[in-house]
């Protein structure tokens, strides 16, 4: 424990010494003497002299220190009656014995491996395994359809992909194979091998040219032990939306992800080795990688990796339930996922059939937390709800409370202070850091600190373009918001076509790219308008080819399944409507932002450069059937 402020300024005064300071909770091979190297600025190295492996860190450094009893994982998945736990021991055992199978198919220090799999134990064996080995692995949620499956095998250039049969969502059985196969039929790049986990609710048919099966591939496998790498090696790739329909490939670093998401433990989540931390999100998101995974291993906690939803599996008590069996100390989840189990239960029943004493701390973040939401989960839980905020590209909190160094005063509606490594500004148009209580673009002044991504993958140039290039020495962040007289940041709304949709980030560019692939689609546009349980769905708005004999309902029906085909059910894209034209300004810029307040009867302002008023009064009218 500590001040915050003190620690904040004592990092501030000397950024290289208080990472040099953290840096020691890491088992490196070689410690590195240099802890950053600005040479080739802005693409900085943490600790470039350094190796280490992030898999030993995560699991052997535990058995040698006599955890291999304790829990690594519990599984609980109630949407397929399971439960498991798997012990540090055994988890070393079931890594070592994968990456000697990957190493058995050629897999290398630097090669790719795609992982789209579902969230089972193998999930984590087939990422830890990569990383015992330097391989790269590059999962892809389970809810994306085969072409942005495609668009990722085709980026990264996988040697190898692990997925397994079939995934389970409340209403049905996801066949994974059939995805699989066609994103490899649509991909240009060469797959070498697949490798399958059959599960025992559906076996997939192996094409025996592809295809190999996980339990046949390990059985002759030998242990392979971690090797060390370079600090700087990527670790993993995880692509995340953008403005345009391509997804960046973000790409984390071994030495910096390791030392950051250890620090963040004992500090921001206030929790010791030995403790039960659960990350109620998927593995397919940053929160996934970085709290399910890594940061409790890294920690020696145990992780608990859940297979369910927050309500109907079987109900809104689900995650009361595993708190109590568990004794889980902390809980970090998506706003979305609360709001779902606050409407199925408002006052809470199901709260009170568990022991949740245990629980010390409920962290949010994925997007805005609603006060609505946290005051009732105050109310509820008793326990401090922690709102804190970052994304795919910091890998971890960039503002949070951190209560392992001092609660400080929530104030509602805001993620808190800045941590160290983040010093954070919001910006005008100009570059220029804006008076406290005024909205600008909320920036983070370079370097990034250990642990935010390094590049993305293949792509220096897109990197400095997307991120370095609007504010000199800054990172933009995309997102719009202010800081108070206390420093607390607020965060308000995304700068770009970024929205999100049950705490998962997507891109409109991408769902309008889809719709513009739809043969009688003209024009269209796709906004994020507001949904009290998901925080924001996508609308979309489109325009037909002159010629088009089909009804707008048919084609509206074929828009909705064309996007669920293209990105995945995941888009959550179920509204469309049909109208003539779309409104613009007279430069032809399609007025989103307009669309979007409409469709939230929020007051408008017919803007000034718009070059056919009368259009959004057909949009009023096209929107009405739709609940809008
Ligand atoms: N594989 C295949 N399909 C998936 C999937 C996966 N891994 N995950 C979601 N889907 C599908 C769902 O089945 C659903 O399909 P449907 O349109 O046929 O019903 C669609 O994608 C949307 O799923 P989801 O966003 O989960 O919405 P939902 O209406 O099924 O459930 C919530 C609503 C709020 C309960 C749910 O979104 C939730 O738990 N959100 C928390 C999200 C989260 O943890 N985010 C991580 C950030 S920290
Ligand atoms: P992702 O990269 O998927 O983690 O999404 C990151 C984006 O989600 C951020 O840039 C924000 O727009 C949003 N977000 C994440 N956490 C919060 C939060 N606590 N409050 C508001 N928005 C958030």
């Amino acid at each position: 424990m500590g001040y915050y402020r003190d620690i904040y300024k004592s990092w501030k005064n000397d950024h290289l010494k208080f990472w040099g300071k953290q840096a020691k909770a890491i088992a490196w091979g070689k410690k590195p003497k240099k802890i950053l190297d600005d040479l080739n600025s802005p693409f900085y190295k943490w600790f470039p002299d350094g190796t280490l492996n992030t898999c030993y860190n995560a699991i052997d450094r535990h058995v040698l220190s006599g955890r291999g009893e304790q829990d690594a994982i519990i599984y609980d998945s109630p949407v397929t009656n399971t439960k498991k736990r798997i012990t540090y021991s055994q988890l070393q055992y079931q890594v070592s014995q994968f990456a000697g199978a990957l190493i058995k198919l050629g897999v290398i220090k630097g090669d790719r491996v795609i992982i789209y799999m579902p969230m089972i134990p193998e999930a984590l064996v087939a990422m830890l395994a990569c990383a015992r080995i330097g391989a790269v692995h590059s999962v892809v949620f389970g809810g994306f359809a085969s072409n942005e499956l495609a668009v990722r095998i085709d980026d990264c250039k996988p040697k190898v992909i692990v997925s397994a049969s079939c995934g389970h969502e409340p209403n049905r059985i996801i066949e994974y194979k059939p995805l699989l196969d066609k994103a490899i039929e649509i991909a240009k790049h060469q797959v070498k091998k697949c490798i399958i986990f059959q599960r025992d609710s559906l076996k997939a048919q192996l094409k025996p040219t592809q295809d190999l099966d996980w339990s046949e591939l390990i059985k002759d496998a030998f242990l392979a032990k971690p090797i060390e790498v370079d600090a700087n090696d990527p670790l993993y790739i995880l692509y995340t939306s953008g403005t345009t329909g391509k997804p960046k490939g973000v790409v984390r670093d071994n030495g910096g992800h390791a030392v950051s998401l250890k620090w963040s433990m004992n500090n921001i989540y206030d929790v010791q080795p030995g403790d039960v931390y659960w990350a109620a999100s998927d593995i397919g998101w940053v929160v996934g990688h970085s709290y399910i995974v890594y940061a409790p291993l890294f920690h020696g906690c145990t992780t608990i990796l859940f297979e369910g939803k927050p309500i109907g599996t079987p109900n809104a008590g689900t995650f009361w339930r595993i708190i109590s069996e568990y004794k889980v100390k902390v809980l970090f989840t998506a706003p979305t996922a609360l709001r779902a189990v606050k409407r199925d239960d408002p006052k809470g029943d199901f709260i009170k059939n568990f022991d949740i004493t245990s629980l010390q701390s409920l962290f949010l973040a994925g997007e805005r937390a609603d006060p609505d939401t946290v005051l009732w989960l105050e109310d509820k839980l008793k326990v401090p709800i922690i709102d804190h905020w970052w994304q795919t590209e910091t890998g971890w909190p960039v503002a949070a409370n951190p209560l392992g160094i001092e609660a400080l005063p929530i104030k509602t509606g805001s993620p808190t202070l800045a941590m160290p490594g983040y010093d954070v500004q919001v910006l005008s148009e100009e570059g220029v850091e804006v008076p406290r209580g005024t909205l600008g673009a909320i920036s983070i002044k370079l370097p990034l600190p250990p642990g935010s991504l390094s590049t993305l993958w293949s792509a220096d140039d897109r990197y400095i373009e997307s991120y370095l290039s609007t504010f000199k020495n800054y990172y933009e962040t995309g997102d719009a918001g202010y800081q108070d007289e206390d420093d607390y940041l607020y965060i308000m709304s995304r700068t770009d076509d970024v929205i999100n949709v049950a705490g998962h980030r997507l891109s409109t560019g991408a769902m309008e790219e889809a719709l513009s692939n739809h043969i009688d689609v003209a024009e269209c546009a796709v906004v994020g308008v507001y949904d009290n349980l998901k925080g924001q769905v996508p609308l979309g708005l489109i325009c037909l080819n002159n010629g088009c004999n089909k009804t707008h309902e048919d084609v509206c029906k074929e828009v909705v399944d064309l996007v669920r085909n293209e990105i995945g059910p995941v888009a959550a894209f179920k509204s469309v409507a049909v109208v003539s034209s779309l409104p613009k300004t007279r430069s032809g810029k399609i007025l989103r932002a307009t669309i979007r307040k409409i469709a939230d009867k929020v007051d408008w302002e017919m803007p000034a450069t718009v070059d056919n008023p009368l259009v959004f009064e057909e949009i009023k009218k096209a929107l009405k059937p739709l609940g809008y």
